[in-house]
């Protein structure tokens, strides 16, 4: 079995890394169109093997589909970061035209795998992805809730001075600014977050990871990669091994939430066949109101997509 991931910048590799540590797939196959810079990352990465105990075989190649062919899942990671001067308008047209490509790519050499897209916006790059691939909605997501969801329920860890694996929660729409934490289905333990902090705490929490991903950009001058690369990982292995686990993930509504024809973050059943299943819950009004105000969002930009005529 193998996973291909294109793009062996930051999240890439680090995704590539991590599923290769999981041992779930014989091989891990890095793809960038950076001369020589995948056929680095993965002999550094394979190197680590022998120290950190794993079989799983990483090699990299520039720019060449045909050995990713035959891959059960792919991870798209490739993009330009926005520059000064750029406006929000160019990043869109020119990570859709990589995006674009590289789906077709990977769709002529693996017409069955599950693709993952990482690039930004991710929303916008999953619907890009999807119109390339032809493929059924089930077979083409985006990574987003998990990693939202991890730095809403890490704050948590932190603020109530908790363990992280007993903090389970729920967050939907975009994968920005308006993206919507759910504290109603936020638990710890199965107890509810609201028996352990005040409205004001866990409103401040909110608010923080609705700008989780600025926080470190500011801090590093360039985006997240470690938790990036480790929620796409982790929706790679459930689908992989057939775990039908639910996360939050960038899938196509049709009619849930009463939303129609846009890619946001949604619960999902993850297993061997992609989505398996979009989870409805039942939202109280202003859930709903927060939730079609994130779909705004996401159409106005799948609007400046569309306009643009690049599919
Ligand atoms: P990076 O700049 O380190 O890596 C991107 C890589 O894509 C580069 O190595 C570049 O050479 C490669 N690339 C560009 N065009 C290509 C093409 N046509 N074919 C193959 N490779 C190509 O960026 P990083 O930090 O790895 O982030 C990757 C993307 O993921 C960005 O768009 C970033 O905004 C996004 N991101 C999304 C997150 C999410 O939650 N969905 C979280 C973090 C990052
Ligand atoms: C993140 O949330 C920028 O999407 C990137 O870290």
């Amino acid at each position: 079995m193998k996973v291909s991931v294109i793009g062996a910048g930051n999240v890439g590799a680090t995704c590539a890394h991590i599923v290769a540590e999981k041992q779930i797939v014989k091989e891990v196959v890095l793809i960038d169109v950076k001369e020589g810079l995948s056929e680095g990352k993965s002999l550094d990465l394979w190197q680590t093997a022998p120290i950190n105990y794993y079989n799983t075989r990483l090699v990299g190649y520039t720019n060449d589909y045909s050995k990713t062919a035959g891959s059960e899942v792919v991870v798209i990671t490739s993009g330009v970061p926005r520059k000064p001067g750029m406006s929000r308008d160019d990043l869109i047209s020119i990570n859709a035209g990589i995006v674009k490509s590289v789906t077709e790519n990977v769709v002529k050499y693996s017409p069955e795998a599950k693709i993952i897209v990482v690039s930004n916006p991710l929303d916008i790059m999953t619907y890009t992805s999807f119109l390339t691939a032809g493929k059924p909605k089930s077979q083409v997501m985006g990574m987003a809730g998990i990693l939202d969801t991890a730095r809403y329920r890490a704050f948590l860890a932190e603020a109530l001075d908790i363990s992280p694996l007993d903090i389970q929660a729920l967050l939907m729409g975009g994968h920005g600014d308006t993206m919507v934490p759910l504290p109603r289905f936020t638990t710890i333990s199965g107890i509810p977050v609201t028996e352990f902090i005040d409205e004001e705490e866990l409103n401040a929490i909110i608010e923080r990871t609705k700008k989780g991903g600025g926080e470190l950009v500011n801090l590093m001058g360039t985006s997240a990669w470690y938790a990036p690369g480790a929620a796409a990982a982790q929706m790679v292995e459930a689908i992989i091994m057939d775990q039908k686990r639910i996360f939050p993930c960038c899938v196509k509504l049709e009619g849930e939430y009463g939303l129609h024809d846009i890619f946001m973050g949604s619960p999902v059943k993850l297993g061997k066949d992609g989505v398996e299943k979009i989870i409805e819950v039942n939202l109280d009004d202003q859930e709903m109101q927060l939730l079609h105000q994130s779909a705004k969002a996401v159409k106005n930009v799948m609007d400046v997509l569309d306009k643009m005529n690049i599919l």
